[in-house]
């Protein structure tokens, strides 16, 4: 079912966003489009994936930028015709307790995970609508439905991330789009201030874990949309 698509797949250069293009390597007609701040990253991306025989195109740059985000989806769309999926999963975390944030930290958090969200999703709605098909998929977080102490920030992006994509959901539909969220628990992976692989992430999800959730939720038939996959370690209480 993803013969001959479009992906734009942001914070591919990591984490999920990685785990979900070696996920997706298997299709090779596939056309990606990968966004990330991080240049030596992507190329080294782009390059693997064009020696798989991949058409890839990368893109540096801050999903809160806002002439970043139109001009990678006008490219994306001038280059490869459409864009058919986006994965909007570039996101950040800061913890603690609320007195301790700055202003700053606390709008950049926002900027990430909520405005990235909001600016590539406005984006390709108008192009997808022409299509009359396609899939926005957004990785929030299983603290888009609970809080924990420390996470005041956090939990309020991707509370906000949720709201968001239900409502999306709601406006879209009825243009073929579908929208689906994904609500991940732990995931052992470079968001943590353990490294990936520390023994203190011992049992949590692994980044293909979620990758493979999202592949899932990528291959439905055209009249099948799953709204919400939320998916936990077996080991962690929530
Ligand atoms: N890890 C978990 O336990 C967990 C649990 C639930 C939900 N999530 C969510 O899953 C998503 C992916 O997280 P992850 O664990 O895979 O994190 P990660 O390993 O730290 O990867 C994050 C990715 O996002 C990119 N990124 C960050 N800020 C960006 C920005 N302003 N503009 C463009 N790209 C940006 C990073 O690349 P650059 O740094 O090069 O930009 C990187 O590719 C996030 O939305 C996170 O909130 C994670």
């Amino acid at each position: 079912m993803l013969e001959e698509k479009t992906i734009l797949i942001t914070g591919a250069t990591k984490g999920i966003g990685r785990a979900l293009v070696s996920r997706l390597e298997t299709h090779n007609t596939l056309r990606f489009a990968l966004v990330a701040r991080s240049s030596e990253l992507l190329g080294e991306l782009k390059a693997h994936l064009q020696s798989q025989g991949h058409e890839c195109e990368v893109f540096v740059g801050d999903v809160a930028a806002e002439p970043f985000v139109t001009s990678t989806v006008q490219h994306c769309v001038e280059r490869f015709g459409s864009i058919d999926i986006l994965v909007n999963n570039a996101g950040i975390g800061r913890f603690g307790e609320v007195e301790q944030y700055s202003l700053s930290e606390w709008q950049q958090l926002f900027d990430t995970n909520v405005t990235g969200t909001f600016l590539f999703s406005r984006e390709v709605v108008p192009h997808m609508k022409q299509q009359g098909r396609g899939q926005i998929v957004i990785v929030a977080s299983d603290v888009s439905k609970r809080v924990f102490e420390g996470g005041s920030a956090y939990c309020a992006t991707k509370f906000a991330q949720d709201a968001f994509s239900m409502a999306l959901r709601k406006e879209v539909r009825r243009f073929g789009i579908k929208v689906s969220t994904i609500f991940p628990g732990l995931v052992d992976t470079s968001f943590h201030a353990q490294p990936q692989g520390d023994p203190a992430h011992q049992g949590w999800l692994r980044a293909h874990d979620v990758a493979d959730a999202i592949f899932y939720v990528l291959n439905t038939p055209s009249h099948v949309v799953i709204d919400e996959v939320m998916l936990h370690p077996l080991i962690q209480e929530y």
